[in-house]
């Protein structure tokens, strides 16, 4: 199979954590006989230094033209404490969302048996943790209207969503909660905004279609303190664009390093897999950061994308390898030797 690819290696540690997932890519694409075309493009700060704006009509013609992107990361902190700046990193990234359609971003959270007493919670709270949450990804009050009144002393940002928008996106979470534990978690805030009454009423309009699924409506504020109880009593998780982003953050630290997760957002032309970790400045160029929710983002690419499993699978079971070998990163290695991420990705890459 010939896999088409847009690669948006991004800011900070995100070039030399999508160096390791090309590599492991590239090997488990030899080794079952495909061919990969990968295809660069300028993202964030990257892109802003370059051409003057973080998501550029060039690398949108890219990623248009992909099957799938693999995404870095973005963001520079000298973008951070500079309210006058004109252009930043991540409206690049919600520009690129918007215009690819990434309307579902798919966050798993799960424990590796070998890591989990780096988690903060406690074994016993964490054990059999295996949760997705679905965040949708391009509504809501990220896109909503926005502005200021009252000569600047009074601000506002609207929340909007349409019957559509909830409905494609519950869709997914049925549809994947069919494959799964079949229990869907509905999180909205319905005692209070009137957004949050239409999420519930079309997700409980879809209920009959799909009998098998055990659905249930909870509160945002429940949800962030059941996530850090009883994590593992979730299944799949839908909810809108912001508080999504609260709780994706929050189950992230379950897993214990937030060097592992991967994540997926599903959209109408294409779609993109990235580590949920952001642009970790302080590291860039040093060698140092941990690659593996980079390349099991690149298994979630091989299994999603191009429904190819036995790949993706080979892509886990290597990075398992590594993990219980202890060919790991400083955040993972405790007392014993830490590797470097282009070591672990050699290491990955040859082992695959
Ligand atoms: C994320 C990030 C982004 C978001 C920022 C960088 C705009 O926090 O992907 O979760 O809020 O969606
Ligand atoms: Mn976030």
């Amino acid at each position: 199979m010939k896999l088409n690819i847009a690669l948006l290696a991004g800011d900070g540690i995100g070039p030399e954590v999508i160096d390791q997932a090309v590599k492991v890519s590239n090997a488990v694409a030899a080794k079952f006989g495909h061919e990969i075309a990968w295809t660069s493009g300028l993202t964030g700060a990257a892109a802003i230094d370059a051409v003057g704006e973080p998501y550029p009509d060039a690398t949108h013609e890219i990623c248009m033209a992909a099957d799938a992107v693999l995404f870095g990361a973005i963001g520079h902190p000298r973008f951070d404490n500079d309210p006058t700046a004109k252009v930043r990193p991540e409206q690049g990234l919600l520009k690129m969302r918007k215009a690819l359609g990434l309307y579902a971003n798919v966050r798993p959270t799960f424990t590796f048996p070998s890591l989990i007493d780096n988690s903060p919670l406690k074994r016993e709270r964490i054990e059999g943790t295996d949760l997705i949450i679905l965040r949708e990804l391009t509504g809501g009050i990220y896109f909503g209207e926005r502005g200021r009144r009252d000569d600047g002393d009074t601000a506002y940002d609207t929340c909007t969503y349409t019957k559509e928008e909830v409905t494609r996106l519950a869709k997914l979470g049925f549809e994947l909660a069919m494959t799964r534990g079949k229990k869907l978690c509905c999180v909205d805030k319905a005692n209070v905004l009137e957004t949050s009454r239409l999420w519930r009423q079309t997700v409980q309009a879809m209920e009959k279609d799909y009998p098998e699924v055990t659905v249930s409506y909870e509160f945002v504020d429940a949800v962030a303190m059941r996530l850090v109880q009883w994590p593992n009593s979730y299944d799949v998780l839908i909810t809108e664009n912001l508080f999504g982003d609260i709780l994706t953050d929050e189950a992230s630290v379950i897993s214990g390093s937030m060097g592992l997760m991967p994540s997926a957002s599903k959209g109408i032309h294409t779609s993109l897999y990235e580590p949920i970790h952001g642009s970790y400045p302080q590291a860039a160029g040093k060698d140092i950061a941990n690659p593996l929710a980079t390349v099991l983002s690149a298994a979630m690419m091989f299994e999603d994308a191009f429904g190819l499993t036995a790949e993706a699978a080979a892509i886990r079971d290597v990075v398992n390898k590594s993990l219980a070998e202890g060919v790991v990163t400083e955040d993972l290695a405790g007392k014993n030797k830490a590797y470097k991420t282009s070591e672990v990705g050699d290491w990955l890459a040859a082992n695959v």
